[in-house]
């Protein structure tokens, strides 16, 4: 009787015990997930950096994000989107991207760090309007065979190509803007944190 006793009794314990962990457990669970929430807003706001998935992306597809409240491009060029970018060097304003409008390791030909990804701020460098993506190469509004895709900005018509790089005889006067970025993978992006050199 009296082992019965004690068994019944560290039953109870462990019972009890195991209530507490599990107890426990849920509000280990609970605060990282109400954590991930709030403080997300706010870090956001305060212009914490953006990951962004870019693996799903369509070759010739755009995504936008938001960072520091801002608009954030990522469009995947296609090889005959990339091919287009010399031809268009001597109607461009800053070919070689000299105005400080991009991080040094997105100083190149292709504007970004990996050939296939371009990432800009989606701000006119006129007035601020949000430039649309138009790939569509020989749209008739915007030059016929002369256009080879980029970028439109509604407001007064400013234009750029498929590396954000402003054209001659526009209100734009620079490039648009690409933001600080590294890759945390091959589909991770990461806006805000610089590539280390
Ligand atoms: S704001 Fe884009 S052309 Fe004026």
């Amino acid at each position: 009787m009296s082992n019965g006793g004690a068994n019944e009794g560290r039953r109870r314990f462990l019972t009890a015990a195991t209530s507490v962990v599990g107890a426990a457990g849920v509000v280990g669970v609970a605060v990282p997930f109400v954590g991930s929430w709030n403080p997300s807003a706010k870090a956001r706001a305060a212009g914490a950096p953006v990951k962004v998935n870019i693996g799903n992306i369509e070759p010739g597809g755009m995504v936008t994000e938001e960072w520091r409240g801002k608009p954030v491009y990522i469009v995947r060029r296609t090889q005959a989107a990339l091919d287009t970018i010399p031809k268009l060097d001597d109607v461009v304003v800053d070919p070689r991207s000299e105005e400080p409008q991009q991080p040094d390791y997105a100083k190149n030909p292709h504007r970004s760090i990996k050939e296939e990804f371009l990432i800009l701020v989606g701000l006119c460098t006129h007035l601020g309007c949000a430039p649309i993506y138009r790939p569509d190469v020989g749209a008739e509004d915007l030059g016929g065979d002369e256009w080879l895709g980029g970028f439109f900005c509604p407001c007064h018509g400013s234009k750029f190509d498929l590396a954000g790089r402003v054209y001659q005889s526009v209100p734009a006067p620079t490039n648009l803007v690409v933001p600080p970025h590294s890759y945390e993978s091959a589909s991770v992006v990461v806006i805000g944190i610089d590539q280390e050199a």
